[in-house]
């Protein structure tokens, strides 16, 4: 469905009226902050309209199903996408203003060999081009234009008919027919509705790129979310010079895979081995810090998680955590509290991921817990040991996913002890070199730790 009338309308995200003005509280539920402004659709008039597409025999769709994916040739890229690029498909790609996105795509766009329109809509054609000249990209099949208005834009994909388009981004472009400012929820809905059309009837890939709030949403509706095929987030902290690229979602290949890259002057470089880049400046021997093998979708990443304990000296005691759940935090210092008789109730607790990786597996609270009790009691965990398991509310260690993959990380990287759950014992193999000690609680855990 195309939105492009002229029209605005207001409608309630909770009772579903519609109103033909703004009004701060609903005048038909009472609810307020409630109204949206919405663009109705075109009446569709089956004398005028375009002609249905034709259905198609499944058979025949399945003789074309292994339609060629085309690959980026940079591996984190193509691995986190599933596999390189599906024609016809629609990608968002989400992440703070300045983190790297524009030098992403225009990397992606080198490696690809296609034609390629890209619309920066942002930033002049010649600002682009000298960033184009900085990354070494070079290409004879590569189009730039500087259009903002949506259908000049799709002008233009008719005439150079390329087999990649990239909005940058999809904020600044607009569709002339409707009242509202570019970036709006109306202006976005349409744009990214039209692009999606054209996308599937033409056959190109589309790459969106979409700046995201502070708080990490893409900003303006989830429905943009919801509309594309694949959202990928490019993320990464100004304190540290690599960038991890994540898909959110994506129709055809799985999920929270991870892309690690470094930045340079000359652009993201992958980041082949990650574990290395995450445990560069450890630090060893000290009180507080814990090796977590984790799983970013089917690669293992060893993180170090730290922990420091305090006492808090006014007020409420903090609790500060980076990368992971802060209500996953609180479950387990609770656990400590109640089932190891370690008072955290008047002390501060800071937890950090190091590297700023987000992590939101389960398997990780052995290594937090330990992390935080280690800074409590001013002892060590062994340098050498990485520890494994989801805590319970009763303090036991409940089994994991994909331990062997874990495991082998780890001892690819020179450990030399393992704590997991006694549950994962029966089932898991045993790399060279890793002693493997299993535990049912968090009691076994730090009898064999402290
Ligand atoms: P840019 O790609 O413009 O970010 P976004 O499109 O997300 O706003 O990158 C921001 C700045 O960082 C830009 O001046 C280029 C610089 N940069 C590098 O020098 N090396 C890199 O590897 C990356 C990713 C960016
Ligand atoms: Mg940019």
């Amino acid at each position: 469905m195309v939105h492009s009338s002229s029209k605005t309308i207001f409608l309630c995200n909770n009772c579903g009226n519609e109103f033909s003005k703004w009004h701060g509280q609903c005048p038909a539920c009472n609810e307020w902050g409630t109204l949206s402004e919405f663009s109705p659709p075109k009446s569709r008039r089956k004398s005028h309209g375009q002609p249905a597409r034709e259905t198609q025999l499944l058979n025949t769709l399945l003789e074309k199903k292994d339609r060629q994916r085309i690959l980026s040739n940079i591996k984190e890229v193509d691995r986190v996408l599933g596999g390189g690029f599906l024609l016809g498909s629609m990608i968002l790609l989400g992440g703070q203003p300045g983190i790297g996105k524009s030098t992403l795509a225009l990397q992606i766009i080198a490696g690809l060999g296609q034609d390629v329109l890209y619309v920066s809509a942002e930033e002049s054609e010649q600002q682009l081009a000298l960033r184009a000249e900085r990354l070494g990209v070079k290409s004879e099949r590569f189009h730039v234009s500087g259009e903002n208005e949506i259908l000049n834009i799709l002008e233009q994909v008719s005439v150079v008919q390329p087999k990649f388009v990239v909005i940058d981004s999809i904020q600044t472009v607009y569709n002339e027919d409707l009242d509202s400012l570019p970036g709006s929820v109306s202006q976005l809905r349409d744009c990214g509705q039209q692009l999606l059309k054209a996308c599937k009837q033409k056959g190109f890939t589309v790459i969106v790129i979409g700046h995201v709030t502070k708080e990490g949403i893409i900003a303006g509706p989830k429905m943009l979310e919801h509309m594309v095929d694949t959202v990928l987030y490019l993320e990464g902290d100004d304190r540290y010079d690599h960038r991890i690229l994540r898909s959110a979602k994506n129709r055809f290949g799985a999920t929270n895979e991870v892309g690690i890259f470094h930045m340079t002057s000359s652009g993201l470089e992958e980041v082949s081995n990650p574990s290395e880049l995450f445990l560069a400046e450890r630090t060893t021997n000290a009180a507080g810090t814990a090796i977590f093998p984790s799983m970013e979708g089917t690669r293992p990443i060893l993180v170090e998680v730290q922990a420091l304990v305090s006492k808090a000296n006014f007020g409420i005691p903090q609790r500060n955590v980076n990368g992971i759940d802060s209500r996953r935090l609180s479950m387990l210092l609770a656990v400590l509290e109640k089932r190891l008789g370690q008072v955290m109730g008047l002390n501060d607790v800071f937890v950090n991921l190091v590297g700023g990786l987000k992590i939101q597996d389960p398997a990780a609270d052995l290594s937090i817990i330990s992390a935080v009790a280690s800074s409590n009691r001013d002892n060590i965990v062994s340098e050498n040991t990485v520890l494994i398991g989801e805590v319970g509310l009763t303090g036991e260690v409940r089994s994991v996913s994909r331990i062997d993959q874990r495991l082998q990380e780890a001892a690819a990287l020179g450990f030399t002890h393992a704590v997991i759950p006694k549950g994962n014992m029966k089932n898991s193999k045993k790399p060279k070199g890793l002693n493997i000690h299993g535990v049912g609680t968090v009691q076994e855990a730090f009898k064999y730790l402290f």
